[in-house]
């Protein structure tokens, strides 16, 4: 520590010693930095007796307050000790040299925490003390570094999708309202130079400078989007709209993330893009299901009207982990019903065909067409079809020694018969498809629920006595524990009002 204070500025700092009135008071573990840069080795080389009040200095969050410096009138003499016949000998000289040895001061403070805490936060890093280790980051160049704003990014896709930008180096703002987003998502990049996490409404307009704009933000599963539809139809259509009005002011390119229920229950199978779909308007389904389709209006409004570059993903049922433990879905609810050994039940006979793409396959087929020429809306799934019944003896599978019974409940309004993608778009412009095998993604989601369930103890996926997450952190961005009351309230839907798959 003595060697980092032997220079000329340092040298003042060193005085403080001298002086015997240094005092900082500051945060841990810098304290021990600052006590040492007061206490150490050389001495004042600018001999100007002169005194200070106060001299305060604020660096990195550390607030170092000198109470007072006194120094000699002559050159090279060092500091004085702070003796009354000193403070005499200060009268004239003081005001004349504090301004220039204040800047030296504050400027040689500065560099010297600045070093020092550099030094570390990486001696942290490197053993592993509890300093913050974020994933490894690509190094792009400024010409290729995009700022990319991500809606929705602390949900289920849109965390992984944060994960992937940032790899690759880019610089990402996540915008959520913590509706079904959960900050644990994305803590791990919290403190990351490129990583911003703002708690907004995308309801309400905001302003920001960004090269691309992913607009994920809108509940995904049926007993979070039926939960309040009034609200799921403002956030696809008002927060859409206030999207594409930054879009446009920034010249962003934006992509939607649309959906496969566009299609409604199809009567055309598999479905390709060109399908316009069987949509029941006034059903429960509807508020997510016309929010998605008069979205993708809004997006090709704003591309023929003000020339807005878009990009449209219809994504079908997509699954890994983190996604939220109650969003009553086929692949959370078996696998949670088999874990903890309770009954998995199947919503009718268990016929209806359903087909499940990992979420990483997902991102690659996200990120590829954001950055594709391709503008006209493109189906993102796996082809690979299952029944449900089927898919309910993989997981009972998957999950070894599952006592769980199979059992059959009445079916559900709407619920589609079929569903499967037509791939071929993504295949021919995207050179995409999926490559992850359902097993591969299951085994990784199985064990995903299993550390929730430790986490969380029991986990009750759907109905009125549905599993409230834990708040799930401290820090001030946490949505407030009146709000995640108000979201997981008694009024959530019953099972049988809620649309499972
Ligand atoms: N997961 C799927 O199988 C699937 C299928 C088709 C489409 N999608 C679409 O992909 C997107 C992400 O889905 P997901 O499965 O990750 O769902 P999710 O619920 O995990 O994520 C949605 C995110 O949007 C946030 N959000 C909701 N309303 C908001 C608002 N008004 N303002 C700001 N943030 C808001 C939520 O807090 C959450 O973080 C959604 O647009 C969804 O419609 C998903």
């Amino acid at each position: 520590m003595a060697r980092m204070v032997q220079h000329r500025g340092a040298s003042m700092v060193n005085a403080l010693r001298g002086s015997g009135r240094a005092s900082s008071s500051v945060s841990s573990p810098y304290a021990a930095l600052l006590t040492a840069a007061a206490v150490g080795g050389a001495a004042l080389t600018v001999g100007v007796a002169c005194l200070w009040p106060q001299l305060i200095e604020e660096y990195a969050g550390i607030r170092i307050v000198v109470k007072k410096v006194r120094c000699n009138r002559s050159r090279g003499r060092g500091v004085g000790t702070g003796s009354k016949n000193e403070d005499k000998s200060d009268k004239g000289g003081g005001d004349a040299m504090s301004a220039a040895l204040r800047d030296v001061i504050q400027h040689e403070i500065s560099h010297q925490v600045h070093e020092r805490v550099n030094a570390m936060n990486k001696a942290h890093q490197a053993a592993g003390w509890g300093g913050k280790v974020f994933p490894p980051t690509a190094t792009l160049p400024e010409s290729q570094r995009m700022r990319v704003l991500v809606t929705g990014g602390a949900g289920f896709v849109g965390s992984h999708l944060v994960d992937r930008l940032m790899a690759e180096g880019h610089e990402v703002i996540v915008v959520d309202n913590m509706f079904t987003g959960r900050k644990k998502n994305v803590a791990h990049w919290i403190g990351h130079p490129h990583f911003m996490l703002i708690v907004h409404d995308v309801v309400e307009p905001i302003l920001l400078e960004v090269d691309q704009i992913y607009h994920l933000a809108c509940p995904a599963s049926p007993p979070h989007y039926q939960y309040n539809p009034i609200k799921t139809i403002k956030t696809s259509t008002m927060g859409t709209l206030n999207m594409l009005g930054l879009a446009k002011r920034v010249r962003a390119r934006m992509l939607l993330t649309s959906t496969s229920e566009v299609y409604g229950d199809p009567q055309i199978h598999p479905q390709p893009e060109s399908y316009w779909g069987n949509v029941n308007p006034i059903g429960p389904r509807a508020c997510y299901d016309e929010g998605k389709r008069v979205a993708e209006t809004m997006m090709y409004a704003y591309h023929n009207q003000s020339s807005v570059d878009v990009r449209v993903a219809r994504i079908f049922n997509t699954f890994g982990p983190r996604m939220h433990p109650n969003d009553g879905r086929v692949v959370s609810n078996f696998i949670i019903q088999a874990l903890q050994g309770k009954d998995i039940t199947i919503y009718g006979e268990g016929h209806q065909t359903r087909s499940f793409q990992y979420v990483e396959d997902l991102v690659t087929g996200l990120t590829k067409l954001m950055n594709s020429d391709y503008g006209l809306p493109v189906n993102l799934g796996n082809p690979e079809e299952y029944t449900v019944k089927e898919f309910a003896l993989l997981v009972k599978e998957l999950v070894v020694g599952s006592p769980s019974a199979i059992v059959h409940m009445p079916a559900t309004k709407d619920d589609p018969a079929k569903r499967k993608p037509d791939i071929q778009v993504a295949t021919d412009v995207l050179g995409w498809q999926p490559r992850v095998p359902v097993r591969e993604g299951l085994s990784k989601t199985v064990a995903y629920f299993r550390s929730e369930l430790e986490d969380t103890g029991e986990i009750v996926p759907t109905g009125p006595d549905a599993t409230r997450p834990k708040p799930c952190c401290s820090n001030v961005l946490s949505p407030s524990r009146e709000y995640e009351d108000h979201l997981y309230a008694e009024t959530m839907p019953a099972a049988d009002e809620t649309r499972l798959y």
